[in-house]
């Protein structure tokens, strides 16, 4: 049966005859069968899988398989199906990629993803298409903010959270010069911005901010520029293999020492190993640290190395996170996806026992959260203190606050 022709009572029967009517079969399950375990729950990943941001993409993905193996494969009592799709942090490509998970593929739920400006993309595709969507990671302030929606979730941040947090840090030590260095997209720029406002807010002053394009790794121009402007210290966000070269270039440029590097947390998680000497000493702030010593994040860490034989990171606790998250809304309705808005009430009043620590949705639905100072020791982002408690992102432009 091509995918076109009607599907009538005979061309089912003629499929089913033929040995290939499942797909055709399920359409006509009673809603009240396929809660109960009849179909599949389709989840689409949209992760990257090559790229500078392929082993974000990766942990991501096998947290979120770890976080449903673990309640037997199955969520509100149904089994799962994962579709998934390299994004290759392209935002040329997001729509078009988005699009296919939906119309082709038609998933229950979009899951992703780590690159900002693809994220606005499945954020609009999911928007015109009403589908359920949880972020696992890009912190684009529009998905939280301005465009933000009913059926618009995320387990993460917003790129401003550790951005202000790392402002109020440093001022609050009595620091008033800073350049920041980033790449040229939201979530360089959000970055950036949050930074700014928690500096300033105590009268700090960024001199320059300072851009290359994504996901560009030539650096010299910039260092000669920092080691001119001399501030006091610096502020960034990089992540994933830039954040590698920027540590490691920084260090062999000979600044390191005489202008502290500070910056928002993916600077150093999921990197040292990579990074080596470089990365000694670097402080950084995030909604996760080495050395929490939570009964949950114990256990996540030791089942994640068992699963995936890699360390946990925090990518890895975004996607288990969403995994919890996909839980909790469709086990309270028994898996049946068509419960739209008690699905939505349930994730919205969701207590999430991340290994982070424990935290509940804004009404905008990002994370209300603590972020962490840490502090590199060894392969380690050491927690040192909470920087700042239960911070809210703004949710600027929302209309759901
Ligand atoms: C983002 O694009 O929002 C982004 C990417 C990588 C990170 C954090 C944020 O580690």
């Amino acid at each position: 049966m091509s995918k076109s022709e009607p599907v009538t009572r005979r061309t089912m029967l003629k499929s089913i005859l033929a040995g290939a009517g499942v797909a055709a079969a399920s359409a006509f399950i009673p809603r009240c069968f396929a809660a109960v375990g009849g179909a599949k729950i389709k989840l689409g990943l949209m992760l990257p899988y090559t790229g500078t941001y392929a082993s974000l993409g990766k942990n991501i993905d096998d947290a979120l398989r770890l976080a449903i193996a673990e309640r037997g494969g199955r969520l509100g009592g149904r089994e799962v199906d994962y579709v998934v799709v390299d994004d290759e942090s392209e935002p040329a490509k997001g729509a078009e990629n988005a699009n296919k998970l939906v119309a082709r593929d038609k998933v229950d739920f979009l899951i992703g993803t780590v690159h900002s400006g693809v994220a606005m993309a499945m954020v609009k595709v999911a928007t015109d298409n009403d589908t359920m969507l949880i972020i696992p990671n890009a912190g684009a302030a529009a998905a939280t903010g301005a465009a933000c929606a009913p059926n618009i979730f995320r387990t993460s941040f917003t790129n401003w959270q550790p951005g202000f947090a790392m402002g109020k840090v440093m001022v609050g030590r009595g620091q008033k010069r800073a350049v920041s260095v980033s790449w040229d997209y939201a979530a360089g720029r959000e970055s950036m911005g949050g930074f700014k406002e928690g500096f300033t807010s105590g009268g700090g002053n960024v001199e320059k901010e300072l851009v290359l394009a994504f996901p560009q790794v030539e650096f010299q121009a910039i260092l000669t520029e920092i080691a001119a402007i001399k501030p006091q210290f610096v502020y960034t966000f990089f992540a994933g293999a830039g954040a590698v070269k920027f540590v490691k270039d920084y260090a062999a440029a000979g600044l390191k020492n005489s202008i502290p590097l500070v910056g928002a947390g993916f600077l150093t998680d999921g990197t040292l190993q990579a990074q080596g000497d470089a990365a000694q000493g670097l402080e950084t702030t995030l909604h996760y640290a080495d050395g929490l010593n939570l009964p949950k994040d114990n256990a996540f860490r030791a089942a994640f190395k068992k699963a995936a034989n890699r360390d946990a990171d925090v990518y890895a606790v975004q996607g288990y996170d969403a995994g919890q998250l996909l839980a909790a809304g469709l086990g309270t309705v028994k898996g049946d996806t068509s419960a739209r808005k008690e699905i939505i009430a349930a994730m919205e009043k969701a207590e999430i026992d991340s290994p982070r620590g424990k935290f509940t949705l804004s009404k905008a639905h990002n994370p209300v959260q603590d972020i962490y100072l840490r502090k590199v020791t060894g392969l380690e982002n050491r927690f040192v203190s909470v920087a700042v408690k239960a911070l809210a992102d703004p949710a600027r432009g929302c209309k759901l606050v």
